[in-house]
């Protein structure tokens, strides 16, 4: 097992996960690599959850603050949100044990733009960091690392953590090397300089990740699988969403407010996101590029064809059948993937100057324009804001993207109101459903409201969505630029919360 670790030190630190996870004390912060369920460590969490059981057995608390890239996957939030091993979270969970005991008041989600999670480390916004558990394909001489298969936050968990766990994981491709840019010249204010980033295609950085080799404490050697959730297949609706999309952006061409080539496009997480690059996929459109976070099948499906001509992101999150592909053709995409630490894939400053074209789900939006991209009915949240704040806040063309109704048609996913808000009405410039898509840029308020009900709300609501602005701006002589009936808005979801079935899964 020992050909992917050429370090002989580092070799000398083999052990068993349960030896490695002696390392992690109650009350510690421990940094773990994994987003989007690619590259987290696959043994140590259940051995740290063995751990966490045999303390609480005896009696003895013992809880973590777990830090990671994004989601992971049942073995690692999974198994440490059974034992409620983890007392505080950041910046980012999917993992439905977890939602839970978050919704349960039991656990302190910090739920963070990605763009900030290691730059909020490294100015000390969110305390000590003791432990890192970072998965790699290879450990190289002189505390070399070949990142996996996402990079996250990786190289802020190395270099702040006190102590580092590897993981080297024998079923991530040896050929991973090459496929990683690692920027090592982020600096603190007042002494950043510009990201030396023109075009999604530039490396800035070098293709490992670096480690101290004294704090070191263990390497863990696996050979397990990536999540690799599969995504449910294009559905009448995600492709009538994705239809919208690639005619708005047809049309965008045509008013010569994009190239042919469009610009840099970035994909959210979900099942619609994936929808929506299938939507591309035949369209007449091709030699893209993609500046993104996550390489879902659907940009995979883009690169294959020849519609994409480059991707960068900071991870994968591809299905079993996905990851197959990418594994069977990997020489085909290296030098057309690169792999980036989050802060860098989700740079502000690099999403606006590429111009990216960002399209994101959404829980839901309101009349106005207001986008809810975390909670169902304004408490429970369902998994975080990700990066979808990165992007939108900064790309040259934003568009929020979900079905006009969701559970079976219960609910309308347009409101009078958002019952959370993650991206303003500043911040939103298009709403798509299956119904059509309101292109939101330029438009007052009133406009706004009444061009989401006509284009995207579902039939079954579009009359009860009218019938409450008109009664709002009957209501409200004096405040008409955003008039709302605050009790009935605000109520809108209460008939939903009463039958207590709607709340997300746990
Ligand atoms: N009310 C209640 N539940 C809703 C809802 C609404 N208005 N809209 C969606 N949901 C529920 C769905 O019923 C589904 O629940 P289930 O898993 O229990 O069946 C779940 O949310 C996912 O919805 P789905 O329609 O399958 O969409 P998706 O897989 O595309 O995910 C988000 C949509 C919003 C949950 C997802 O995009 C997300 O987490 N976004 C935030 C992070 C982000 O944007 N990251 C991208 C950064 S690059």
């Amino acid at each position: 097992m020992s050909t992917r670790i050429t370090d002989p030190a580092l070799l000398a630190r083999v052990v068993t996960a349960e030896e490695a996870a002696t390392h992690i004390d109650p009350g510690d912060n421990v940094g773990m690599s994994g987003f989007t369920g690619a590259g987290y460590p696959k043994a140590l969490p259940s051995a740290l959850a063995q751990r966490i059981r045999a303390a609480q057995e005896r009696g003895e608390e013992f809880r973590i603050g777990l830090w990671t890239g994004a989601s992971t996957a049942p073995d690692a939030d999974g198994v440490l949100a059974e034992v409620n091993g983890i007392s505080q979270r950041l910046p980012y969970n999917s993992d439905p044990t977890l939602r839970a005991l978050i919704n349960a008041g039991e656990v302190d989600y910090v739920d963070a733009h990605l763009s900030h999670s290691a730059p909020h480390m490294w100015f000390g916004f969110y305390g000590h960091l003791h432990v890192a558990v970072v998965e790699v394909t290879a450990v190289l001489p002189g505390g070399m690392l070949v990142p996996s298969s996402s990079v996250g936050n990786n190289k802020t968990w190395l270099d702040r953590a006190d102590k580092v766990i590897l993981e080297v994981n024998h079923w991530q491709p040896r050929e991973f090397e090459g496929f990683h840019d690692i920027y090592y010249k982020t600096a603190l204010p007042p002494h950043r300089l510009p990201i030396p980033l023109d075009d999604p295609t530039d490396r800035i950085g070098e293709p490992y990740l670096r480690v101290d080799p004294d704090k070191v404490v263990a390497v863990v050697e696996t050979r397990a699988p990536d999540r690799n959730s599969d995504f449910s297949p294009p559905d009448a609706v995600s492709e009538a969403i994705a239809g919208h999309v690639v005619d708005f952006l047809r049309h965008e061409v045509r008013a010569g407010r994009m190239p042919e080539r469009l610009l840099p496009l970035q994909s959210g997480v979900g099942n619609v996101a994936n929808a929506v690059l299938a939507g591309l996929d035949g369209s007449e459109f091709t030699d893209l590029v993609a500046y993104t976070e996550v390489i879902q099948d659907g940009m995979l499906d883009l690169l294959d064809n020849g519609t994409l001509r480059f991707a960068s992101a900071t991870s994968f999150g591809l299905s079993s059948a996905g990851v197959q592909r990418f594994m069977e053709g990997i020489d085909r995409y290296k030098g057309r993937i690169l792999l980036r630490s989050e802060e860098i894939s989700n740079h502000p400053e690099l999403v606006r100057r590429l111009g990216v074209i960002a399209m994101n789900g959404m829980i839901e939006a309101d009349i106005y324009g207001h986008v809810n991209s975390t909670h169902v009915m304004g408490s429970a949240v369902m998994n975080g804001i990700g990066g979808s704040g990165d992007f939108a806040r900064n790309a040259y063309l934003n568009m929020f993207v979900s079905p006009s109704t969701a559970k079976g048609g219960a609910i309308s996913s347009i409101v009078p109101m958002a019952s959370h808000v993650d991206h303003t009405e500043h911040d939103v410039h298009v709403v798509v459903t299956e119904q059509g898509l309101a292109d939101l840029r330029g438009l007052s308020p009133h406009d706004r409201a009444r061009k989401v009900i006509a284009n995207c709300a579902h039939p079954a609501y579009a009359d009860r969505l009218t019938d409450y602005l008109d009664r709002a701006v009957a209501a409200r002589p004096t405040a008409r630029h955003t008039p709302h009936l605050l009790d009935e808005a605000l109520s809108w979801h209460q008939r939903y919360l009463d039958t207590g079935t709607m709340l997300p899964a746990g």
